[in-house]
C-alpha cells in the first residue's frame, strides 16, 4: 500500500522537528528533575485511598463527571490555603486554576495576554519551557541583566525604556522565577521586589511570577512573594506540584485577578486536570506537606553539597566559578569568557557527562561559557564522581 501524502496539508503552527527523545548521560545533570528517591509512592497511594474511603460515592459520581474547568475544588481549596501560609498570598478556591502542570498554567496566560510581536522582559537566563511557549506564541523575548540575586531593578527599568524608545511599544509582561530560579539558583531579595513591582507598575507591566521552587528550600528563608507584596492584580502567580512531589503528576496552579482567570480560561480547551491524580496529592498532602517537604529538601541538601564538594575539589585552582543555591534544583556553572561549553556539550556527553549549556537559556543568545548543572537528580556519590569527571573531560579538551 503506498502512504499516504500529507504534505500539501501540515497546517502553518505545525513543524516538522524531530521528537525530544531524552537520552541520558551516565552522570546526567542536565536534567531538570527533583529527586527520584523521594517521590512518595506509598503516600500517594495512601492518600488517595483516604480520600476514596472517605466518599466513595462522591468520588465515583465526581470521576464520572469531566472534571471541574478549574479543577478539584478540595484540592483549590488546600492550595490556596497553602499559600497564604507560605507565600502569605491572599486567595480562594474561586481565585485558584489546577493546571495540567504549570506549564499549561504559563500557556494559558500568555495567550490570555501576548499577541505576536508583543514584547516579553525576562531574566538574562530563564527557564526554556516558557520561552519555547514565547516563541511558540511570536512573542519577541527580552532577557534583563541579571547578577547573583537575580533581576537588577534599575537595569529592569532601562530594559523596559529600550524596549519603548527602540520599539516604540511598551513590554507586554515581565515572566520572572524570583526564587531559586531555573537555571541560576539565584534568590531575589524582597527589596528588589518592591522595587521592581514600583518600576512595572510606572510602566503599567503585568507581573507573571513563576514560583516553581519555593517548596525546594533547604537553607535560609524563602523571600516574600510577589503576589503578597502587591494587591493591585498586577501579579499573576504560578505554583507547581510537579518539585514538591513529582512531574509526573502533571498539576500545577495559577492564581490572579478574576479577570485575568476569565481571560486565561476563555483559551483553555476542555476540562481541568485529571481528577484521580488530585485525590492522591490533596489526600497526601493534607497529613503529609511538612513531612515530606523536609525529607525532600533533606536529599536535596545533601545532593547540592556533594556536588559542591565536587567543584570545590575539581575547580579551585582554575577561573571557573559557580553559584551556591540555598534552594531548587540547579547550580549555575561560568567558564571564562573563550570557553565554549555549547560547542563541546555533544563530546563532554558522549565522554559521560550532561549538562545543558547557558546559551540555550538566553533570550538574548549569550552564555555559551556558562552552563546548567542539575543536582537534584543522581544520586550523592555520582554527584561528586560526575563533578570530578566533568573537570577531566575539560581539562582533556583542553577547556580549562
Ligand atoms: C521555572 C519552571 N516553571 C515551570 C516549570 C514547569 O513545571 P510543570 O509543568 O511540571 O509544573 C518548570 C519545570 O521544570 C520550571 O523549571
Amino acid at each position: 500500500m503506498s502512504k499516504f501524502n500529507f504534505d500539501n496539508l501540515w497546517s502553518e503552527k505545525s513543524t516538522d522537528a524531530q521528537r525530544i527523545i531524552t537520552d541520558h548521560a551516565k552522570y546526567d545533570f542536565a536534567v531538570a528533575y527533583p529527586p527520584f528517591e523521594g517521590v512518595p509512592l506509598d503516600g500517594l497511594i495512601d492518600g488517595l485511598r483516604t480520600k476514596v474511603d472517605a466518599d466513595s460515592q462522591k468520588v465515583a459520581i465526581e470521576m464520572a463527571y469531566y472534571p471541574h474547568v478549574q479543577g478539584d475544588e478540595s484540592l483549590r481549596e488546600f492550595t490556596s490555603k497553602k499559600l497564604l501560609d507560605d507565600r502569605g498570598i491572599k486567595c480562594d478556591k474561586e481565585s485558584l486554576v489546577l493546571c495540567n502542570g504549570s506549564g499549561e498554567a504559563i500557556g494559558l496566560l500568555i495567550q490570555a495576554l501576548i499577541d505576536p510581536d508583543d514584547y516579553v522582559i525576562t531574566e538574562q537566563f530563564v527557564y526554556m519551557g516558557t520561552t519555547k511557549q514565547l516563541t511558540y506564541f511570536n512573542a519577541n523575548i527580552v532577557g534583563s541583566p541579571t547578577d547573583e540575586k537575580g533581576l537588577i531593578p534599575e537595569k529592569l527599568e532601562e530594559t523596559i525604556l529600550d524596549i519603548k524608545n527602540k520599539h516604540g511599544v511598551n513590554p507586554k509582561m515581565l515572566y520572572t522565577i524570583p526564587e531559586s530560579q531555573n537555571p541560576t539558583g539565584s534568590t531575589l531579595p524582597k527589596q528588589r521586589r518592591i522595587e521592581i513591582i514600583e518600576i512595572c507598575k510606572k510602566y503599567g507591566i503585568p507581573i507573571l511570577e513563576d514560583d516553581c521552587y519555593v517548596d525546594n528550600r533547604f537553607a535560609g528563608e524563602p523571600e516574600p512573594a510577589f503576589a503578597s507584596l502587591d494587591d493591585s492584580g498586577m501579579v499573576i502567580y504560578v505554583g507547581s506540584f510537579s518539585k514538591l512531589i513529582a512531574p509526573g503528576l502533571r498539576m500545577g496552579y495559577f492564581t490572579a485577578s478574576e479577570e485575568v482567570i476569565d481571560r486565561a480560561l476563555s483559551v483553555k480547551i476542555g476540562s481541568g486536570p485529571n481528577q484521580f491524580t488530585s485525590y492522591a496529592i490533596d489526600g497526601f498532602l493534607r497529613s503529609n506537606l511538612e513531612s515530606h517537604r523536609n525529607e525532600y529538601n533533606r536529599l536535596l541538601k545533601g545532593k547540592k553539597e556533594s556536588m559542591e564538594k565536587g567543584l570545590i575539589e575539581a575547580f579551585s585552582n582554575t577561573k571557573v566559578k559557580w553559584s551556591s543555591p540555598e534552594g531548587g534544583c540547579y547550580t549555575w556553572l561560568e567558564m571564562t569568557d573563550g570557553t565554549n561549553l555549547s560547542e563541546i556539550r555533544d563530546e563532554v556527553f558522549t565522554r559521560g557527562v550532561g549538562y545543558i549549556s547557558g546559551d540555550n537559556f538566553a533570550p538574548n543568545g549569550d552564555g555559551q561559557n556558562m552552563a546548567r548543572l542539575c543536582f537534584a537528580f543522581e544520586t550523592v556519590e555520582k554527584n561528586y564522581e560526575g563533578i570530578k569527571e566533568f573537570a577531566s573531560i575539560l581539562k582533556d579538551l583542553k577547556a580549562i
